[in-house]
């Protein structure tokens, strides 16, 4: 088992979702046919992580509980964890210290999904690097409602600013994050924002001053979308339409990585099939477990 944790950050009001996250989580929503929080369990399982924190609100806490369960259906192990008031992306790893306890950890945002054909082996890199940091960076027409790091030729980080009027660069900082340990430490030390948080963006550039950030480019073969707007809400679902319609195979599928992965066996593969035999994604894990899919 690999010695990295994983936390899944799956809190905030989701204001810019409103009325849709009005009384109802934003993460727990469907993207096409999966709830939200599925794409980014599947990226850290991905990762070899098979133990994952979930923080959410007081509100919706049960319901990922009532979702996910303890993690055992799909050979892993999840904790819950409540962030009482959205402080920032920074706070769960203070929310999180007795959770992660001596390991590294990585953290997804639980509205991010990524999807490409280089993906395990970017993960791989970053989970291998034990004692410094890795984030990533995406080329996007418009940077400034994100993160955005400014890269030099040695692809090492210069600068990362939040949320930029005049960005430095088009390199958005995806919510993905690798640190070793220590982030537990310089996350209590990260001073609120003006804006009020626990900026994870103060975390990124403690690891870039001590010369231990690394940024993994992702090409254009990659696909990095966060559901945080209308648009990209649906832009997101289609994009997992086409190409599981198109191919007739499934986006990160938490079944599939864990059945590939030998965390459950085609025994307990098909029963999770068998829950849900009416749909598609049924039909497509039943077919996996008699190994009638292959590639
Ligand atoms: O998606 C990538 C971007 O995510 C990064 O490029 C930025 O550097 C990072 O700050 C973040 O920006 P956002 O504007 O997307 O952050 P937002 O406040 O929307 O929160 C991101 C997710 O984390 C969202 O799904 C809600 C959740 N969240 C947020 C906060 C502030 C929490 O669970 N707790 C929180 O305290």
């Amino acid at each position: 088992m690999s010695k990295r944790k994983g936390i899944v950050l799956a809190g905030g009001v989701a204001t810019r979702l409103f009325p849709l996250t009005l009384s109802i989580s934003k993460q727990i929503m469907p993207v096409y046919d999966k709830p939200m929080i599925y794409y980014p369990i599947s990226v850290l399982m991905e990762a070899d992580i098979k133990e994952i924190l979930i923080i959410s609100t007081p509100a919706y806490i049960n319901t990922f509980k009532e979702l996910l369960g303890d993690g055992s259906k799909w050979g892993m192990r999840f904790e819950y964890k409540v962030q009482e008031k959205p402080n920032g992306l920074a706070e769960a790893f203070i929310l999180g210290e007795e959770f992660i306890g001596d390991s590294n950890v990585a953290m997804i945002l639980g509205d991010n999904m990524f999807y490409g054909n280089n993906l395990t082996k970017i993960l791989k890199n970053a989970n291998e690097r034990e004692n410094e940091a890795t984030i990533f960076g995406y080329y996007v027409k418009d940077p400034t409602a994100y993160g955005v790091v400014e890269i030099d030729e040695n692809k090492r980080a210069v600068s990362i600013e939040e949320k930029p009027q005049v960005p430095k660069s088009n390199y958005a900082v995806p919510g993905l994050y690798f640190y070793p340990n220590s982030v537990i430490d310089i996350a209590k030390k990260v001073k609120p924002s003006a804006r009020g948080e626990l900026e994870i963006t103060e975390v990124n550039n403690e690891y870039m001053k001590k010369q231990i950030l690394n940024v993994e480019v992702l090409g254009r073969q990659m696909v990095w979308f966060d559901t945080g707007t209308y648009d990209s809400l649906l832009e997101t679902a289609s994009f997992v339409q086409t190409i599981e319609k198109r191919q007739g195979i499934q986006i990160c599928c938490p079944e599939e990585i864990a059945y590939k992965k030998g965390w459950i066996t085609d025994k307990e593969l098909l029963k999770l099939a068998d829950k849900i035999i009416k749909t598609e994604y049924g039909k497509f894990l039943k077919e996996l477990a008699k190994g009638k899919i292959i590639f």
